[in-house]
């Protein structure tokens, strides 16, 4: 892909896409870490006399205009981020876009409204694209996590302007290549999260790419019921069995090895603290259900990760969000960190819950990359093409 060193923006409006879709509580942003992240493709186009023209969605509107889902109600984080003065203008199209980028000065930052407040930004409406189109005279895309969506924004605009990808789209690509299309090996997957049924793609895919494959969460509980073990009262989905059993399949005749619990931490009920007993995988009680991965399986995750030089990590291992039921996880977490610290294992990490699980282990800073995307990172990891990576002008 062409990127900021291989377009002139001087003097020009370059519009950019990046993704502000960040968690907002009683009107504050919660997790600033997306804006944090589009900083230094700001600064560049600037250092490079470029006008930042910011265009992004902001939750899912569907097509109307929800005063909630406005994004002025962060423009004063994005400048206080930025550092720099950003003006907001209230339609990303139309004269209120078109009167704000003449008015523009150099040292400003624009944004624009929700694009998701016109149907034509899902629906990928050429009248739209062109109208976002004719707003700048070079196009940026500088959000990874929003290019798997094939959007006016994301995927349209691409193919009207010269186009180039940001400094954080170029980490992205850059950190999930290195973990999954040219690895260096052995490489371990870690797959987590409640549903195999949400995750089949992956898992699929996954077992002809990856050396070993760790399975946790509600996932593994499908996996060992359809081993014919008594999994109690555990979140599973036993009309899996077949399909798991084709992914085993799968995973022996590529030789990728699929790394189960050997132990489990059975509770009573789904709550902190609940009463729990930790027994091996195959003796779950009747009245139970498992929340987590016992010690005796964290110690051979532990190894797993010993003898690997590349780990991508989607999904906690157990019920992470309710002590102790997060142990498996933030000791897996932990010792990931640690062998990526010492240099021994390139460690990519992302999705929304397991981007969570890290920071409660206070590990995000030490995993060799943290991906700012949910669906983007799945899908990337399922070996999809991204609809908003593929319309960027190639070098
Ligand atoms: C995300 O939050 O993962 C991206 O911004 C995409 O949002 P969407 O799932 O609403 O398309």
């Amino acid at each position: 892909w062409k990127t900021l060193d291989d377009i002139d923006m001087k003097g020009k409006a370059v519009l950019v896409r990046v993704d502000l879709n960040v968690p907002v509580e009683d009107g504050s942003v919660t997790d600033a870490t997306r804006i944090e992240r589009i900083v230094p493709t700001i600064r560049d186009i600037m250092a490079k006399g470029g006008k930042p023209v910011l265009m992004a969605h902001f939750d899912r509107p569907k097509g109307k205009r929800v005063p909630e889902m406005s994004l002025s109600l962060i423009r004063e984080d994005v400048e206080r981020i930025l550092g720099v003065p950003v003006v907001f203008a209230d339609d990303c199209i139309g004269a209120p876009a078109k009167t704000a980028v003449a008015a523009l000065k150099e040292g400003e930052v624009l944004l624009l409204e929700n694009t998701r407040f016109h149907e034509g930004e899902e629906k990928n409406d050429a009248m739209f694209a062109a109208s976002l189109a004719a707003l700048g005279e070079v196009y940026v895309n500088d959000a990874f996590s929003a290019a798997h969506r094939a959007h006016a924004s994301t995927e349209g605009v691409a193919h009207r302007l010269p186009s180039a990808a940001g400094r954080l789209m170029e980490a992205e690509l850059k950190a999930l290549t290195a973990a999954l299309t040219e690895p260096e090996r052995p490489v371990v997957a870690v797959v987590g999260g409640a549903k195999v049924s949400t995750k089949l793609d992956l898992l699929g895919n996954l077992v002809r790419k990856v050396n070993t494959l760790v399975i946790g969460g509600g996932m593994a509980n499908t996996f060992l019921a359809a081993q014919g073990h008594d999994v109690g009262t555990s979140l599973a989905e036993h009309d899996m069995a077949d399909t798991v059993r084709e992914i085993m399949a799968k995973a022996e005749e590529a030789a990728c090895e699929i790394v189960l619990p050997v132990d489990v931490v059975c509770a009573t009920e789904f709550k902190a603290h609940a009463d729990h007993v930790t027994v091996p995988a195959d003796a779950c009680p009747s009245d139970r259900m498992i929340l987590d991965a016992g010690p005796e399986t964290v110690a051979r995750i532990a190894q797993v990760f010993e003898g690997a030089k590349t780990l991508i990590w989607n999904g906690p291992l157990g019920a992470f969000e309710i002590e102790p039921f997060d142990a498996a996880t933030v000791a897996a977490a932990r010792k990931a960190a640690e062998l990526t610290k010492a240099g021994h294992l390139v460690s990519v990490a992302g999705g929304g819950d397991t981007v969570a699980a890290l920071n409660a282990a206070g590990v995000a800073d030490d995993f060799t990359y943290v991906s700012a995307a949910g669906g983007a990172f799945l899908e990337w990891m399922e070996g999809k093409t991204l609809p908003g990576v593929a319309a960027l002008d190639q070098d």
